[in-house]
């Protein structure tokens, strides 16, 4: 457990991408905390979704922290095209090129909050000695590429493992793949303050469903369900 705020973040991967700004705007009014976006490649991950211009096209939809998983290989020279399209926080995998320390440094040159994601074959022992140049540890509790998997339990050992690294340090835990009231509470107990949730917020993609969901995982998260 941390006494950190919870967040909870749905993944736009999941959203009908022919009414994206309305999808935005919709989560937002649900509850949402932060706006999770998933860029793939097809090359890093086998799977494609959308770059730094569609993000940049919703982002004035709100000013919600945009939360970017950037899934891509490489990675370095589409961080200047992020931060200018309006991300707030861009996390790079640790696998994702020789040079995470560089990267992480990029960010913060930015301007922007500089997280890190593990693949979950991953240590956490990989970004040991990068600790300290992040603001975000996230977790990937499903192999990155899609929506709607299923979450790995062992995920839940990485989770405090990750949580005992951060310490005290001003660093957010996220966990991303497979997150719902089922899941949720046990990812809280075990360090996680950020949820990501795509299909299980966005899915039937009907708005008058989402405040509901949302409310579904912060209530199984916080204990207030069982
Ligand atoms: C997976 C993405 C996730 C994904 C989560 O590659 O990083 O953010 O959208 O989807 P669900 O919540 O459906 O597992
Ligand atoms: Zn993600």
């Amino acid at each position: 457990m941390t006494n950190r705020p919870l967040r909870i973040a749905p993944s736009i991967l999941s959203a009908d991408f022919a009414r994206l700004g309305d999808e935005v705007a919709a989560i937002v009014a649900a509850g949402a905390d932060y706006i999770h976006v998933d860029v793939m490649d097809g090359h890093f991950v086998p799977n494609i979704s959308f770059g730094a211009p569609v993000m940049q096209a919703v982002r004035g939809v709100t000013d919600k922290i945009f939360d970017v998983h950037l899934m891509i290989a490489p990675v370095d020279p589409y961080l200047a095209a992020f931060a200018a399209g309006g991300a707030d926080i861009i996390t790079v995998h640790a696998e994702a090129g020789p040079h995470l320390h560089r990267s992480l440094q990029a960010i913060r040159a930015l301007g922007k909050r500089a997280g890190v994601a593990l693949n979950p074959a991953t240590p956490v022992s990989a970004i040991e000695h990068v600790i300290d140049d992040v603001d975000l540890v996230l977790i990937m509790s499903v192999n990155p590429g899609f929506g709607g998997q299923s979450f790995i339990p062992e995920s839940l050992a990485k989770l405090r493992q990750a949580r005992a690294l951060i310490g005290n340090r001003d660093i957010d835990l996220e966990v991303d793949g497979g997150i719902a009231p089922e899941t949720a509470r046990a990812v809280v107990e075990a360090g996680a303050n950020v949820l990501v949730a795509g299909s299980a917020i966005y899915g039937g993609n009907d708005p008058a469903s989402y405040a509901g969901r949302i409310k579904a995982i912060r209530d199984a998260a916080t204990g207030l369900v069982a």
